[in-house]
């Protein structure tokens, strides 16, 4: 692949989004309101002490305090965090790769549509998490999986071939399959209760370009704006055939992969008293 001028050298890493909480609370509020099977999932009691990952503007956060949880968010984005704040939250600017928590800290760990931005090093994400768990702790969550948005990446990959971009080493999202992410999970020692994958067509509240413009960020972002502009009308035009529907609504095809897992010491399940 030659070099093109309109890249530019210094590409955005997954997670280095502008977040503006304005652009977000508008395009991506079906994030926080369609989250709520996780919730059920997780089963929260009240006075339980609940991490959640990738809080993102608080959203979801505070219907777990509301639940009469103890719970703490952390994001990656600044801009996020203070919005998260501005609900009374407790949230703080931390990388999900990187958690830094006593161990034993919380009874269970939440993460909705998050764990997929944290590309660079997910089995760092799960260890932090096991560490985080007391002894017994749940380990909840939904992020993209599988086929997730395929057709939009099919379409932003397309864009950039015809633009001679390798488009992979921008691709700022992980979408694992369940058997990969079961993997990792009971490699660092956790029981997998549940883990499947989840056709879920979501309704986009603006057209295509919105929600580019808030997803897609880093990616286009290699861009330089005018040839970002232009690739967002190609795949739009693209794509308009297979998403956008009768009634004129863009339908992402999201897919999410869905999972429960306990810290609970395989060793001690598997224990057998001596016979005697
Ligand atoms: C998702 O929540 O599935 C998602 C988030 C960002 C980009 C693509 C998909």
């Amino acid at each position: 692949m030659r070099d093109m001028p309109s890249v530019i050298d210094a590409v955005p890493k997954p997670g280095e989004q502008t977040w503006n909480p304005d652009r977000y609370a508008r395009q991506a509020g079906f994030v926080a309101e369609l989250g709520m099977p996780v919730v059920d999932l997780l089963a929260p009691q009240p006075g339980e002490k609940i991490l959640d990952i990738g809080c993102g503007n608080g959203a979801l956060t505070v219907k777990l305090r509301d639940m009469g949880v103890d719970v703490i968010g952390i994001d990656a984005s600044a801009p996020q965090i203070a919005a998260a704040r501005a609900l009374g939250l407790v949230a703080c600017v931390m990388d999900g790769q990187k958690l830094d928590f006593p161990d034993g800290s919380f009874d269970a760990v939440f993460s909705n549509a998050a764990l997929h931005w944290m590309r660079d090093d997910p089995d760092a994400v799960i260890k932090g998490v096991w560490q985080a768990l007391k002894p017994g702790g749940r380990f909840v969550a939904e992020m993209g999986g599988g086929d997730n948005v395929s057709k939009i990446r099919r379409a932003i990959e397309a864009a950039f071939r015809r633009r001679e971009i390798d488009p992979a080493p921008y691709n700022p999202w992980y979408f694992p399959e369940p058997d990969e992410y079961r993997r990792r999970l009971e490699s660092a020692g956790f029981n997998v209760r549940y883990i499947r994958l989840i056709d879920r067509p979501t309704r986009l509240p603006e057209d295509l370009s919105g929600w580019l413009d808030t997803f897609a960020e880093s990616w286009l972002a290699v861009l330089d704006p005018a040839e970002a502009a232009a690739v967002k009308v190609e795949i739009a035009n693209d794509l308009e055939p297979e998403l956008k529907n009768t009634e004129n609504f863009w339908m992402a095809d999201y897919v999410r992969l869905r999972f429960a897992a306990d810290k609970s010491s395989k060793r001690g399940a598997m224990f057998r008293c001596p016979t005697v």
